[in-house]
């Protein structure tokens, strides 16, 4: 890779120097593709091209270009657990070492941009997509996908952050017009990005394929311009999904620079005619090309990466799996199995076989590759048969599979059921159509636990499936996600004890998917976000539903105290910071580790809230015995709303609550604080409603006294009467026989009462 092009000051490129020694079609052709995954180069100028490739838990290098779907083989890279499973860790360090790990593989292999990682919302379960998201919650998801960008980055090479914004299904992904409300999209669709872009600076941000209110994410200027770069101080380059670029020259005006993969010239031609036209300035082109350059530079001039070590990332991919797999249950204390006292029956094909990955872009070619039924035959058990009980892809039972399985678990103290969902139930491109398990799995299960009543369920797959139908049977479950290739030996060492589990659900399992927030994917191209602010816990609080499984809930072969709430407001008014401490301390016999959660409510707002929100959280190790004094704090955004005609945040005084939980619906403590925020009020005007004017202490007196003196001044008199018409908006009132108020007035008075209020 070249790395002095020929405008060189002090070993970093003059990019402006550089920029205006290009002719317009050199600068135009930096904005597109060479081939499916590089740039182009400029060779009189020694500008090299870089590679960008994916994905966002292991690098898919493809060995020959082109075949974008990953079924061209691509070059040996360890694969880390999903988005799903590595956001269930709740451990924002170890996605940062993650983070690096994935570095030092995309220098190895002379890549310099990983696309990833993907922070979309889980707006609905279904989406088949998931395993590559990675919460319910944008606070999570933002924290944890910020720690893996500033560790990718760490070693010089740059991720892509996808795909901004608002892509929440794959139905009809590259068409849809996603239909939001303002308030929706800052408080839930775009804070994961916001907080990605401000706290760990991605050298690109990928824009999706879909339409947001009725705009292409990559036509959309106020996206891609006025909120990135001009609001979040985004500096780097807005690279498309591949093939989401529709009219070239409005994308280039709207603020993405780069189009991959290569239009073919197609593009560049489009950019060029523009200009010619007059329609496009040099300065437009220029704008894109020098956040192209710079990209480049950036990349090309990295210090040295350490060495790719397989060995070393393939034990940090295990220990990435142990910490993602979630314990929902745990009857009798069944698990830990104790392997030297224990005849097991491993049962179902995916101990043998398992499911680890994706489908998609994101498909990785592992290093090696662990299954749970090896590494639980080493773990020493009294005794240990296998049966395969079902076929992966099968539709229906096979009757000897299940009388084999049966068999062997009638035979066994403990029988361990490895279920799951096939890899063509989820992928990117398409969505699930509902949330359960194959019915042919659940049928093995239903035989195995009239004969054993020590079933433990190991769960594979990207995203929830509901247990409701099925977990009586089970005595434990361990969802361990697609727990990338460590998967087997991470699932057997949380089986048997060697280590504890300590993931916590990044989503809700609901009790029934007719539960879940947003049913359906639109019609006629569009889907309405009709439930507004309301998805993942949100929504299942909001309409007092029972769910299976709680957003943050898990299980550990240890116990935690929660005690000593203490809050002191660092900070009172428009930005306030708040701190809360407490002392957690293990009072169970194992080490093990605990996720502290801090939600805040805003029980009196004028605006509607969600019933709770998560604004913190930390993961801490303690010894059986040891305590910890957690602080967390707090900031304006933890109380804040978004007012949509103020086009702001808000913080409205009053009381909140704090609640530090264990998972959303088991809070530990609580306590309220008051805070001033900021006192709010919208403008008045003469359309202003009656009873915003008679609130108000200035308006309120002026026109209660014109009324009071009116034919109509009984009536004010009367409360009832005076709460039926608050809804009037004053104006209308002129119109009304028998009231003497002119609309001259009334603006007078509202210009009096907003004097006032300044
Ligand atoms: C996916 C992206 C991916 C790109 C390149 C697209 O279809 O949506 O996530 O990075 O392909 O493979």
């Amino acid at each position: 890779m070249a790395t002095t092009p020929e405008a060189e000051v002090d070993g970093a490129w003059d990019v402006p120097a550089l920029l205006r020694s290009l002719t317009i079609e050199q600068k135009v052709a930096l904005l597109d593709g060479a081939d499916f995954w590089s740039t182009e180069p400029l060779r009189d100028h020694d500008v090299p091209s870089i590679m960008l490739t994916d994905g966002p838990h292991g690098l898919r290098k493809q060995r020959t270009g082109g075949d974008h779907l990953g079924l061209a083989d691509s070059v040996p890279a360890t694969c880390f657990p999903t988005a799903s499973g590595l956001a269930s860790s709740w451990n924002v360090d170890l996605l940062g070492e993650v983070g690096r790990a994935l570095g030092v593989e995309c220098r190895a292999e002379d890549v310099a941009v990983l696309l990833g990682p993907g922070v979309n919302m889980k707006r609905t379960p279904l989406c088949g997509r998931n395993f590559e998201y990675f919460a319910e919650d944008p606070l999570l998801a933002g924290h944890l996908a910020a720690a893996l960008v500033r560790g990718v980055q760490a070693h010089g090479v740059g991720t892509s952050v996808k795909h901004f914004a608002v892509n929440n299904q794959e139905t009809e992904r590259l068409t849809i017009s996603a239909e939001v409300d303002e308030r929706t999209l800052r408080e839930i669709y775009l804070p994961a990005f916001e907080h990605v872009v401000r706290d760990a600076r991605p050298w690109t941000v990928m824009c999706s394929y879909n339409r947001i209110n009725g705009v292409y994410a990559s036509e959309n200027r106020w996206l891609l311009t006025e909120l990135l770069r001009e609001e979040w101080g985004f500096d780097g380059v807005v690279v498309s999904d591949w093939g989401a670029v529709n009219v070239r020259d409005e994308s280039l005006l709207a603020g993405l620079d780069l189009e991959m993969p290569s239009s073919g010239g197609t593009g560049g031609e489009v950019i060029l005619n523009a200009y010619r036209a007059g329609t496009l300035r040099e300065q437009d082109i220029d704008v894109a090309a020098e956040r192209v350059l710079r990209l480049i530079e950036r990349t090309s001039s990295a210090p040295e990466a350490p060495e790719f070590d397989a060995e070393r990332h393939h034990a940090l991919a295990e220990r990435a799996a142990i910490e993602s797999a979630v314990l929902l249950k745990n009857d009798t204390d069944v698990l830990p199995l104790r392997p030297e006292s224990t005849k097991v029956a491993v049962l179902g094909e995916l101990a043998r076989t398992p499911r680890y990955q994706g489908a998609g872009s994101s498909l990785v070619t592992p290093t090696r590759l662990d299954d749970a039924l090896s590494a639980l035959n080493s773990a020493g058990f009294a005794e240990l048969r296998f049966a395969p009980g079902y076929e992966i892809e099968a539709d229906a039972a096979d009757p000897d599979l299940v009388a084999e399985a049966v068999r062997r678990a009638a035979d066994a103290d403990v029988a361990v059921l490895f279920l799951g969902l096939p890899p063509t139930a989820e992928s990117e491109g398409y969505d699930r159509d509902h949330l359960s398990l194959p019915a042919h799995q659940l049928q093995l299960l239903r035989e195995v636990a009239a004969v054993n009543e020590h079933v433990v369920v190991v769960l594979a797959g990207g995203a929830v499936v509901t247990v409701d139908e099925w977990q009586r049977h089970a005595t434990a479950i361990l969802q361990g996600w697609l727990p990338g290739q460590a998967g087997g030996s991470a699932l057997a060492a949380l089986l048997i004890g060697a280590a504890n589990p300590s993931g916590r659900l990044a989503e809700t399992i609901p009790v029934r998917g007719a539960h879940a927030p947003a049913l359906g994917a639109g019609e006629h191209g569009v889907v309405r976000y009709g439930e507004g602010l309301l998805i993942g816990y949100r929504w299942y609080d909001a309409h007092e539903l029972p769910v299976s499984h709680a957003f943050g809930e898990g299980l550990s072969y240890t116990t935690f105290d929660y005690t000593e709430l203490d809050v002191a407001v660092l900070e009172d008014g428009p930005r306030p910071r708040v701190a809360v401490s407490l002392t957690v301390t293990n009072t169970g016999a194992r080490d093990g580790q605990e996720v502290v959660q801090l939600y805040v409510a805003d029980p009196a707002c004028s605006v509607f809230r969600p019933e709770q929100e998560l604004k913190a959280f930390t993961k801490v190790a303690l010894r059986p015995g040891e305590s910890s004094r957690v602080t967390l704090e707090l900031d304006q955004r933890a109380f804040a709303y978004w007012n949509t005609p103020l086009g702001r945040w808000i913080v409205e005084g009053g009381e909140f609550e704090l609640r530090a939980a264990a998972s959303s619906r088991d809070v530990r403590l609580a306590a309220t604080v008051e805070l001033a925020g900021e006192p709010i009020s919208d403008p008045l005007t003469p359309d202003s409603e009656l009873g915003a004017w008679l609130d108000d202490p200035v308006a309120g007196g002026l026109l209660g006294e014109a009324l009071a003196a009116s034919p109509m001044g009984g009536l004010v008199g009367d409360p009832q009467h005076v709460q039926m018409m608050r809804s009037f908006p004053a104006a209308r009132l002129t119109r009304f026989p028998g009231i003497p108020i002119t609309q001259a007035q009334l603006r007078e008075w509202a210009q009096a009462a907003n004097r006032a209020r300044r």
